[in-house]
């Protein structure tokens, strides 16, 4: 069994995390709030530790328990979310605070079917809320976890293909005791030492480890090659009236960045943008087009700048005077092409 060295080693180099008990506490019984596993485990889906810290301590602070969450406008949740990426996790996260607020009364349920019908909560982070929060057995599968479990039994067939073997292996692993460190003990040695470049000199549980065995723990876990990604094209408008407002909108819920605030674009598409400004304005191009990556696509966003009067009414959106907290509240990729469109307007 691996769980015996691998929690001695998390008992001694567990990551600090300011939503983590640390062992030392947790052996004694002490347990998080799982309102802050809930909340840091969606940042955490498709994101890295060291850059949801910060935006969990922003939210801890400004809203420090659910019922706090539940009644936020959604314009504040969507703006401090801004820059950490996948928004519909934003969207989800207020759903699922007012869920809990109104029908759980403030109280995050310990079963896995009613985590499982809350906005948002997949089987991986179900399965994290049940063993952080409440030290249940439940197995989690992230991306370091598969790492760990194909070296261990060296699992050679490639991702996502061996999604549910190395489910099933990590389920065999999971121990009665301390499941809640078992997890975060699994997902911290993926993140330092059975990492993509392994460390296996400094395991904990190499001599365990079959593809260390073999020498090939650097190969794995295999990975299918992914299609290579399409090249989307749009046109950013970058407007600013006499008195210095910028026009600005929120998009709609359903779709890319939905419900983020953003500058007015055209559609996205693989062709060349048709124009769709939305105001009247005379309109100079931008040489260097904004570059951005989403999950499926490399978006080039080419920014159009222009200045109008304060008579001018556009078509959509509204004018905000900028100030230094405005392009914190917007998708990276709207910052990238806001920052520029303001530099080309003379605005620093
Ligand atoms: N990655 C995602 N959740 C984590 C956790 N609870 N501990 C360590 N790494 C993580």
């Amino acid at each position: 069994m691996i769980n015996k060295p691998l929690l001695d080693w998390y008992d001694a180099n567990a990551r600090t995390m300011p939503w983590r008990i640390p062992p030392v506490d947790s052996v004694n019984g002490v347990r998080p709030d799982p309102y802050h596993i809930w909340l840091s485990e969606v940042m955490l889906q498709q994101t890295t530790v060291a850059a949801v810290i910060r935006y969990f301590l922003v939210f801890q602070r400004r809203w420090p328990d659910v019922h706090a969450l539940a009644s936020a406008d959604d314009a504040d949740v969507m703006g401090e979310w801004a820059g950490l990426g996948y928004y519909a996790r934003a969207r989800n996260v207020l759903k699922c605070a007012r869920l809990i607020s109104e029908e759980y009364g403030g109280k995050f349920p310990d079963t896995e079917a009613e985590l499982l019908s809350l906005p948002g909560v997949g089987p991986y982070t179900a399965a994290a809320i049940l063993a952080i929060a409440f030290d249940r057995q439940a197995t989690v599968l992230d991306a370091n976890v598969e790492r760990v479990v194909s070296r261990l039994y060296a699992v050679t067939a490639p991702l996502p293909d061996s999604k549910e073997s190395l489910r099933k292996l990590a389920g065999r692993l999971t121990p009665i005791k301390r499941p809640g460190d078992y997890a975060q003990a699994v997902m911290d040695l993926g993140a330092t030492i059975c990492s993509q470049k392994p460390k296996c000199e400094i395991c904990p549980i190499a001599s365990r480890c079959m593809a260390h065995k073999h020498g090939i723990a650097a190969d794995l876990p295999k990975k299918r090659p992914k299609p290579a990604k399409p090249t989307r094209y749009g046109i950013a408008y970058m407007v600013q009236r006499a008195d210095g407002a910028i026009l600005l909108e929120t998009r709609p819920e359903k779709g890319l960045l939905g419900g983020m605030l953003a500058l007015p674009t055209t559609e996205w598409n693989e062709e060349t943008a048709m124009a769709a400004p939305p105001i009247k304005a005379k309109w100079s191009s931008l040489a260097t087009p904004v570059k951005h990556t989403f999950t499926h696509f490399h978006l080039l966003l080419t920014v159009r700048t222009a200045s109008v009067d304060m008579s001018s009414t556009p078509t959509r959106g509204q004018f905000e005077l900028p100030t230094t907290a405005t392009s914190g509240k917007l998708p990276t990729v709207m910052r990238k092409a806001y920052s520029a469109g303001l530099t080309a307007i003379g605005v620093e």
